[in-house]
């Protein structure tokens, strides 16, 4: 959510600063600018809108300087307006600001700085960290910006810029990530490493309380009080091509494609077949631990939250360990029952999301143990957790989840099944269930061909007005993450329910104008839900089934059928999202919606 680079050195900053904020226009997209210093003059540019209105802007009114900071933006505070997007500057347009987070005491702040003279021009939170500087500045940028932050209440990731000393940026670190990137006589910043990658793979993550000051000749992390902190470097591991298009029209496709390989990494060295468990290194927790584990809560938002769901049937299912599942925003502010004997599954392809880490930050405060199911490594919930699952997907672009979500199902079925082998899982069962596990990426390659067919559906149905996803089962949360899928991206309004459920109000609903989608392959509860098919049929409601492929019950029951391969029950509905995300993908294509950044949404979302 929102997105900053930063870049001080021997080059121009402009065109460094500006694929930078390519990189990261997947986290908020709505306006952006930047702010260049060129010896003491400062200048900014800003533009509403993609990216490409920021370049005309330049274009029109070229900007040199080998210090700059840039800002993509997601907007909280004030609509997404050229006068709202960021840098932002102090009266005496000294200061520029750049900002991520959220402000709390704006209200007040503004009053107090109007009071003493200062001119606001936005109507956003950022801009009162740039008249405080001002009114605090004494010797140099960082006391000013130290003094400034100890009035401030709130979450922030900030990248300051003076006029006044202009060989420097300063930045800090309040609940919303930045890195330090270490190239070769040269410095950046960023809010997440694929801004930066093109230039350099070394990077320094700063924590909460961490203050940088980035100079032509060096960096400098200290805390508040300004004393110094040594921070290591780190080696990002992922190359360029993982965040690049590689040939497919949009990152979501590329996604949805990429799973036979996410899948099976989220399962590499780690399923043993012979034992039919499995080997998880960054648990934490020895034998006796998981052992004494008395119950589980998983937290997490959207779709993770709708894997942590499957997780909790799994976990109880196979292990028989009582599990419930709660939106992080939910249990925040609850006073949930967290024993020490509790483990809580936290579950974010970010690990950043603000809901989610405050969430496990309350369990741990209970003495709850945490457990952090991640895809992006380095970030706040993998460095606060006890212990770990890194799904290794690689980073996840498009905004609406894909990849992700399969491979967080799939560390959830390698957790559920060490913790079932540990208590009542016999080997034989714990084998079939890791064979059926071997499977799936060759399953998934299988469905994936079937894409054309997706497609055709996608046309037929493309100006509907509502949809309706309905599964049992496994395949509850699945329907859900259908729905999400298809509203997120297509702005059709879609919703999911467990299908004996829908006879309880959306039955109401279905005519033969509504496209009903049935989440279906043949498990435990499949006979049960060839009954709610029949009931949508005879209300005239349009069928699209995604059953499995030995499946011959539904001939003739039937509008659209999608077929996949079989597979056990818990993993069917890792098989049935592959056509939910592509049937979602075309659906929005047709319509001529902007698939990969979907209107009003963010990839991470570092605000509550
Ligand atoms: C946003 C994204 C969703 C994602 C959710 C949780 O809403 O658009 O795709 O599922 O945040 O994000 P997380 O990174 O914690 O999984």
């Amino acid at each position: 959510m929102c997105g900053i680079v930063g870049y001080i050195g021997p080059k121009q900053a402009v065109p460094i600063l500006v694929s930078g904020l390519k990189r990261l226009e997947y986290r908020g997209y709505d306006s952006a600018g930047v702010a260049v210093l060129d010896g003491a003059s400062l200048e900014t540019r800003r533009g509403a809108g993609k990216i490409t209105n920021l370049e005309g802007a330049l274009a029109a009114n070229l900007l040199t300087g080998k210090v700059g900071i840039a800002h993509t933006r997601w907007a909280t505070h004030g609509p997404p307006t050229e006068r709202n997007a960021h840098p932002h500057r102090s009266t005496d347009e000294t200061i520029a600001v750049v900002h991520n987070g959220i402000i709390e005491n704006a209200d007040l702040l503004r009053r107090q700085l109007t009071a003493l003279g200062h001119t606001f021009r936005s109507d956003t939170d950022t801009e009162t960290i740039a008249h405080l500087i001002q009114e605090l500045y004494e010797e140099s940028l960082e006391e000013a910006v130290i003094a400034a932050l100890r009035k401030v209440e709130g979450t922030f990731g900030i990248a300051v810029v003076s006029s006044r000393d202009p060989e420097k940026i300063v930045a800090a670190r309040q609940g919303s990530p930045l890195l330090i990137g270490v190239g070769d006589g040269e410095y950046f910043l960023a809010s997440d490493a694929s801004a930066i990658l093109a230039h350099t793979r070394n990077v320094v993550y700063l924590d909460d309380g961490d203050l940088c000051v980035l100079t032509p000749d060096g960096y400098r992390v200290m805390d508040i009080h300004s004393t110094p902190i040594r921070r290591s470097v780190e080696r990002i591991e992922w190359d360029l091509a993982a965040i690049e298009r590689g040939g497919y029209d949009h990152f979501m496709l590329k996604e949805i494609f990429e799973q036979p390989q996410t899948v099976e990494n989220a399962m590499r060295g780690r399923l043993i077949l012979e034992d039919g468990t499995s080997k998880l290194g960054g648990l934490n927790m020895s034998h006796d631990e998981l052992l004494n584990i008395d119950n589980v809560i998983i937290t997490a938002c959207g779709t993770s939250w709708h894997s942590a769901l499957i997780g909790e049937m799994m976990i109880e299912e196979i292990a028989r360990i009582p599990t419930e599942v709660e939106y992080a925003s939910e249990f925040r502010y609850r006073n949930p029952i967290v024993t020490p004997r509790t483990l809580c599954i936290v579950i974010s392809q970010s690990g950043e999301t603000a809901d989610t880490l405050a969430a496990m930050r309350e369990a741990k405060r209970r003495g709850a143990r945490t457990l952090g199911l991640v895809n992006v490594v380095g970030s706040t919930i993998a460095r606060e957790d006890d212990g770990g699952i890194y799904l290794h997907a690689g980073p996840e672009i498009g905004v609406a989840s894909t990849k992700a979500f399969t491979s967080q199902v799939v560390a959830l079925a390698l957790f559920a099944l060490k913790l079932g082998r540990q208590r009542t899982l016999s080997v034989i069962v714990g084998r079939e269930i890791a064979e059926a596990m071997a499977e799936l990426p060759k399953q998934i390659q299988s469905i994936l061909d079937s894409a054309p067919l997706i497609e055709k559906i996608a046309e037929t149905y493309k100006d509907s007005q509502n949809f309706l996803y309905l599964g049992r089962g496994y395949n509850f949360p699945a329907a859900l993450e259908g729905a999400l899928k298809l509203k997120e991206i297509s702005y059709i309004h879609a919703e999911g329910y467990p299908a004996a459920e829908m006879k309880h109000g959306p039955i109401a609903l279905i005519d033969e104008s509504m496209p009903v989608v049935f989440v279906a392959p043949h498990d435990a509860v499949f006979e049960k839900i060839v009954s709610n098919i029949q009931e949508v049929r005879a209300r005239h409601g349009k069928t699209i089934v995604i059953t499995s492929q030995d499946e011959p019950a539904l001939e003739g029951l039937i509008d659209h059928e999608i077929r996949v391969p079989h597979t056990i029950d818990m993993l069917t509905p890792i098989l049935a999202s592959i056509p939910l995300q592509l049937l979602a993908y075309y659906t929005a294509l047709k319509r001529g919606a902007n698939v990969d950044q979907p209107r009003n949404l963010a990839k991470s979302v570092t605000v509550e």
